[in-house]
């Protein structure tokens, strides 16, 4: 199955990512986790997309282009994928087309603005492995330390306050037109993605048929 998850930063993207591609036995393609791979490293590429990041406007087109044609060129993407935060943009999601990419399912995650800065301003990552917690909603076992490996938890840059309204109006602006961009196409899939983590998860695989 070849999926796109839609929806505002902070909706679950990721959370659910995790489940649905043990579920589907897929790769999920993040661009958010390749373009902070890249920062760590100190990548050109990461370099030029950390001040567009860390303020929390959208990485340019042509760079998130590049990356996704790249990464689906790959052996793992031959029985489907899940794409976790792109196309955020209707020419990312042309770009997508033009590759001949047949997406099956893009499923929109859907949750209120004012739930979305509680889950981002109380989400921690791992500043090793990448893993994601929440202080209220999913605690590490040991205060500020990743139950898989050890490391150390961190604020993410753009989950600082400011940073997390402009990333919403960002999403309202340029992203939320791609739900219309979808449906009119007869792909689009809506969850309701306001209540508990297991709870998305069981509407996405109704929803899904898996
Ligand atoms: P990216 O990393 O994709 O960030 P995002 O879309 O802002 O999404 P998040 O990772 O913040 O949220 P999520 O929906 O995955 O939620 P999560 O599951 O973590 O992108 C970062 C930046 O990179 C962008 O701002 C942009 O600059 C750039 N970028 C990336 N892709 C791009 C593209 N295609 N084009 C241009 N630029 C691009 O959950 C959040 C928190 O809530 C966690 O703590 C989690 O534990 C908790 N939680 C999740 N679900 C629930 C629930 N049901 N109940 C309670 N808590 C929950
Ligand atoms: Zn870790």
């Amino acid at each position: 199955m070849k999926l796109i998850l839609l929806g505002a930063p902070g909706a679950g993207k990721g959370t659910q990512a995790e489940v649905v591609c043990e579920k589907l036995a897929i790769p999920a393609i993040s661009t958010g986790n390749i373009l902070r791979e890249a920062m760590k490293n100190e990548t050109e590429m990461g370099v030029k997309a950390k001040a567009y990041i860390d303020s929390g406007a959208l990485v340019p087109d042509d760079v998130i282009i590049s990356i996704i044609k790249e990464r689906l060129a790959q052996d793992d993407c031959k029985n489907g994928f899940i794409l976790d935060g792109v196309p955020r943009t209707v020419a990312q999601a042309e770009a997508l087309e033009a590759m001949g990419i047949e997406i099956d399912k893009v499923v929109d995650i859907e949750v209120s603005d004012e739930t979305i800065v509680k889950r981002l301003s109380g989400r921690r990552v791992c500043s090793a492995c990448g893993a994601s917690y929440h202080t209220i909603y999913k605690p590490s076992a040991k205060p500020d330390e990743c139950d898989r490996c050890g490391g150390s938890l961190i604020v993410r840059k753009d989950d600082e306050p400011s940073t997390i309204l402009e990333r919403l109006k960002v999403y309202h602006e340029l992203t939320e037109p791609l739900v219309d961009f979808y449906r009119a196409r007869g792909k689009l899939v809506v969850v309701e993605g306001q209540e508990e983590v297991a709870d998305t998860t069981k509407l996405l695989f109704e929803k899904l048929g898996v």
